[in-house]
């Protein structure tokens, strides 16, 4: 009498069996790299808590850029870093403000490039909150009017895509009927639309200088512990004329990812954010772990959550090892 049982290693004996069996593929396709740009001349500085990632002044940038090109990555978000800040955030939508200087750069020296701008204010204004403050606390609807300012100053400089991330209500229609009454209604919107007020920032807010200086983001960005919420934010931004929509941070809402993805028909972004590239970083560095090989499990992990596309510092990295095992 034999006993029956399922033998599932029969697809796994060889490196064939097994690559033709596999359900997930990564691409430099997947990718969207974030630049960070500075004001200033003759500027590549490291950001301490993310090594291998970059502030460039525009001088410096088009290195980058031919970087990140010829590995294949077609898609790029650029963060703007000014020197000058102020209660309302007026260097976000300056037509010479520094993202809309690099965004122009970038558009000339890589024309085909995806050149996605981040539509916020954080880094912008003293206070460091993501929009206009009154008593103490983010004013929504004021927020509103700069916010759309500063996506038809993005979009008018070549932005391929507006990705706003300042989680206020409303942002997404405001925007959208900004864009269409400047004329820019064939630039998509890629909505941060559930965004989580998460500890995983810290990296970026060093990088970008946009701590918040009192208080934090928790009226505004979403509780780390809802699920259902999230879905009620993608929705209210769907019907506000998003065309993609990101969940972020990724890592620790991998089920968020795959909700959001089972629940909407439009292309789903992951943001791999700074605090999860530090980590791995850190832990790379002092050998406790494979940093190739825990990268591209993590990043296909976020794939097979059902991200369409994933932001990640991890971008060059990636499309260099994805090179090698081919
Ligand atoms: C702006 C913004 C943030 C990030 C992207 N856009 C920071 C924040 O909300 O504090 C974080 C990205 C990262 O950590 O890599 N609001």
């Amino acid at each position: 009498m034999s006993l029956y049982f399922q033998r599932h290693r029969r697809l796994r004996t060889t490196p064939a069996m097994r690559n033709l069996v596999r359900e997930t593929y990564l691409h430099a396709n997947d990718f969207i790299y974030p630049i960070y740009a500075v004001e200033g001349e003759d500027k590549k500085q490291e950001i301490s808590s993310m090594p291998g990632v970059f502030r460039y002044s525009l001088d410096r940038l088009e290195e980058e850029i031919e970087e990140v090109v010829n590995l294949g990555i077609q898609s790029v978000i650029v963060f703007g870093v000014p020197e000058h800040k102020d209660a309302c955030g007026s260097e976000a939508y300056a037509e010479n403000g520094i993202v809309q200087q690099a965004t122009r750069k970038v558009k000339q020296w890589a024309p085909q490039l995806v050149t996605m701008a981040d539509t916020c204010l954080c880094q912008y204004t003293d206070h460091g909150h993501c929009g206009m403050i009154h008593n103490e606390d983010v004013d929504n609807d004021a927020s509103l009017e700069i916010l759309v300012k500063t996506a038809v100053s993005q979009a008018a400089a070549g932005a391929d895509v507006i990705a706003p991330s300042n989680m206020m209500d409303g942002f997404v229609a405001a925007i959208r009927q900004g864009l269409d009454n400047a004329g820019y209604q064939n630039i998509p919107i890629m909505s941060y639309a559930v965004k989580y007020a998460s500890q995983f920032y810290g990296p970026f807010r060093e990088a970008a200088k946009s701590t918040p200086q009192f208080g934090d983001r928790k009226t505004y960005q979403m509780d780390p512990a809802n699920r259902r919420e999230a879905l009620r934010e993608a929705a209210s931004d769907i019907e506000e004329g998003a065309d993609m929509l990101m969940v972020k941070p990724a890592l620790a809402f991998m089920d968020i990812i795959r909700e959001v993805k089972d629940s909407f028909d439009l292309p789903v972004a992951a943001y791999n954010v700074s605090g999860e590239y530090a980590m791995i970083k850190a832990a790379a560095q002092r050998g406790w772990i494979d940093e190739k090989g825990i990268t591209l499990e993590m990043l296909t992990g976020f794939k097979r959550a059902g991200a369409d596309m994933i932001l990640t510092y991890f971008a060059k990295d990636a499309a260099r090892w994805l090179k090698e095992i081919d």
